[in-house]
């Protein structure tokens, strides 16, 4: 995966890029990501990158100059790019999205805004406006880099065990069963006998039937959206009886 981050707080970006699984998968040449500082690109003595709203009302607004030429530079290389605006007001992040970016064969673009909000003619630039929830952060630092995340585990090889990222949660389109580790009691708390049965297929069926309890209780609209097979209709009946 390979992309470029505009951002006025690189320091972000690469603070969380040099850890962990982020920072394997960028040694590996699984990932690519290059931070631009879009204050490199104003053409002041103040280095401005915002100023007053047309119109009056309170905050400041992202002025469309330094991004522009921020732009302007990053296409000198004539990579093909998927330019993507972080911003509250865009269509939701889910796990979907995250598979289509993962099959960009195009750099993702990706503009943070600041402030309160950001000069509306740099939509021309945008291809995809992308929100990661509702709820308004102080710039799309946090969401490029959510992003980033979720694609990079998409990307063959990050991730050590591949079978880990297909069992998960929202490629199956149920929320995940619990896990236990050792020991197999601690503080009085055991692990499920039929974890240390040894019988596969029961465990299978238990933790099916976990997802599907879970899923129910915490996000039961998701279940809409499966193909849900007799086996889970027959667990489903179970669980419901089973809390009356
Ligand atoms: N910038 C501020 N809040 C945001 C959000 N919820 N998603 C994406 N970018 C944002």
């Amino acid at each position: 995966m390979k992309c470029d981050v505009l951002t006025l707080f690189p320091d972000i970006i690469t603070a969380y890029l040099n850890e962990s699984i982020m920072k394997r998968a960028r040694e590996n040449k699984l990932l690519d990501v290059h931070p631009v500082n879009i204050r490199d690109f104003t053409s002041d003595v103040h280095r401005t990158v915002d100023d007053y709203p047309f119109g009056g009302g309170a905050g400041m607004v992202f002025k469309p100059e330094p991004i522009f030429r921020a732009m302007d530079h990053l296409n000198e290389d004539g990579e093909a790019r998927k330019v993507i605006l972080l911003s509250p007001r865009g269509i939701p992040f889910d796990q979907k999205k995250a598979e289509c970016f993962a099959g960009e064969t195009r750099r993702l673009t990706f503009i943070c805004g600041r402030y309160e909000g950001i000069d509306e003619r740099v939509k021309h630039l945008v291809d995809e406006e992308v929100s990661i929830g509702d709820y308004v952060m102080t710039g799309g630092e946090l969401a490029a880099l959510v992003i980033i995340d979720a694609v990079t585990r998409l990307v063959p090889g990050a991730v050590g065990d591949a079978s880990s990222v297909k069992d998960e949660s929202f490629s199956s389109g149920l929320l995940e069963y619990p896990q236990y580790t050792r020991p197999g009691e601690f503080r009085g708390m055991k692990v499920p006998d039929v974890l240390l049965s040894g019988n596969h297929e029961e465990i299978r069926q238990w933790r099916r039937k976990q997802a599907l309890k879970t899923t129910m209780k915490v996000r039961p609209e998701m279940l809409d959206r499966i193909d849900l097979d007799e086996s889970d209709k027959k667990m489903i009946s179970e669980i419901s009886s089973e809390d009356d």
